[in-house]
């Protein structure tokens, strides 16, 4: 391989054998400019963002008939309804008629879409209802039953919506698999609701910077978030490395901090979580001190807790890091709530997420800061950069345990990187079937 080539200058093939030569998630070694290179990101969005499964919103975003928000799904606007009968569909947000956007508010409340170009009226199931001056100027031969928008395949998962590009995926409940015992406690251990539409803002960090962070980096908080401790917020500097790391197939992963002194969540719900969670999951959250995680390939979500007027209060968000360039996304954030939670617990839940993990929050900007600086780096064709690799090697001298009551491969001891290294195997993954279904079809 000529060193100086640039990455942009390889044919596909070659880039991926280059991946493949360099990229060793077993041995812990990852080179930075998978983090920067527009040709790699390229890569991904053809070979990740276009086939896998991505989060889309919750249905309580859309809880009464009409309701609609719009979403991106890898780079192209859809509009999520929920139509008169009460089924949610997703449509491809261009008129069928020219193109143009049909609809550019974020949420809202409609029975009809009109669209702002000419004006051709599509019901909220997606049918063409309303043509204007129709007969005038068409006469008979406008066939409305064939201009419905185009559908787009989602499917939900306890209350989440995701949606696919991807013509024949595999079903969301075995893409999500061993991984749905941790995403049940984050999200249907009693009736979850999103409260307020989800904050956004962009940042110059690459999106990868955010999973890789959430699937199971806890050992920054040392330092990172080190002025926690210091200010007493936390008992002490170690505060995260208690508790297990857990990976399963398809890339997702978490860390889960345990055991807690401190019950955090609503006392009143103990009932509603032990009939949505099994006898095992419930003795995890009965436990939870926090826990932070990453589901393949971009959403992260995290529990956490912090007092707020002298009462320890959770706090749980989704975040989802959107690509929009190779050296830059937007973080997209949902706080979710138990909806049968007091009201004064809620508004103190989310007091404690706007102090932590909302844009102004301490730790997000913590975080933010590193995304962006390694983004920095790492960003752009430098040919050095392919030399330089990251160092993702911690714990693998450590044995899973055998005993713990979820699925997937357990660590005792968050501060190691196995969850890592299985992202970047199941990422290496996904590009390689990229070339494997290119070459099948050749
Ligand atoms: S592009 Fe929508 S009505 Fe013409
Ligand atoms: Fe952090």
């Amino acid at each position: 391989m000529n060193k100086t080539k640039l990455v942009s200058e390889m044919s596909r093939n070659e880039v991926l054998d280059h991946i493949n030569e360099t990229v060793c998630p077993e041995e812990g070694r990852i080179p930075a400019f998978i983090l920067g290179d527009p040709t790699i990101y390229k890569l991904e969005e053809e070979q990740i963002f276009m086939k896998t499964w991505l989060f889309l919103g919750h249905e309580s975003e859309i809880a009464n008939k009409g309701d609609y928000i719009t979403r991106d799904l890898a780079g192209y606007s859809i509009i999520i309804a929920k139509d008169d009968e009460g089924t949610i569909r997703a449509f491809y947000n261009m008129c069928t008629h020219r193109g143009m956007k049909l609809c550019r508010a974020d949420h809202g409340n409609k029975k009809t879409f009109t669209c702002p170009y000419h004006g051709f009226n599509f019901k909220n199931n997606g049918k063409l209802v309303g043509v204007p001056l129709q007969k005038e100027i068409y006469g008979d031969t406008l066939d409305k039953e064939k201009m419905s928008l185009h559908q787009v395949t989602i499917e939900t998962y306890k209350g989440c919506i995701f949606g696919t590009w991807n013509p024949d995926p595999e079903p969301l409940s075995d893409f999500l698999g061993d991984f749905k015992f941790y995403w049940d406690l984050v999200i249907c251990r009693a009736e979850m609701v999103v409260l307020g539409p989800p904050q956004r803002y962009i940042i110059h960090s690459h999106w990868k910077t955010g999973a890789d962070n959430f699937v199971g980096d806890s050992y920054h908080t040392m330092v990172t978030h080190g002025s926690i401790a210091q200010l007493g917020m936390v008992p002490g500097p170690k505060y995260s490395k208690k508790g297990v790391q857990v990976h399963t197939e398809n890339g997702h992963g978490c860390n889960i901090g345990m055991p807690n002194p401190i019950y955090a969540f609503p006392e009143e719900l103990i009932p509603e979580y032990k009939e949505n969670l099994s006898p095992e999951q419930f003795e995890i959250i009965s436990n939870l001190k926090n826990t932070n995680g990453n589901l393949f390939p971009n959403l992260s979500f995290l529990v956490s807790h912090t007092e707020i007027k002298g009462q320890h209060i959770s706090n749980t968000s989704l975040r989802q890091w959107r690509p929009v360039g190779p050296d830059k996304m937007e973080v997209i954030t949902w706080f979710l709530v138990e909806k049968h939670a007091s009201e004064d617990w809620k508004r103190r839940s989310r007091e404690s997420f706007v102090l932590t993990f909302s844009p102004s929050g301490i730790f997000e900007q913590d975080d933010t800061e590193v995304f962006t600086d390694i983004t920095a780096a790492a960003k752009g064709i430098l040919p050095q950069i392919r030399e330089m690799n990251l160092n993702y090697t911690m714990g693998l001298h450590r044995e899973p345990l055998k005993d713990f009551p979820g699925p997937g491969v357990v660590y005792d001891d968050k501060f190691t990187e196995a969850s890592h290294r299985n992202y970047y195997k199941y990422w290496l993954e996904l590009l390689n079937r990229g070339r494997k279904e290119t070459e099948d079809g050749e």
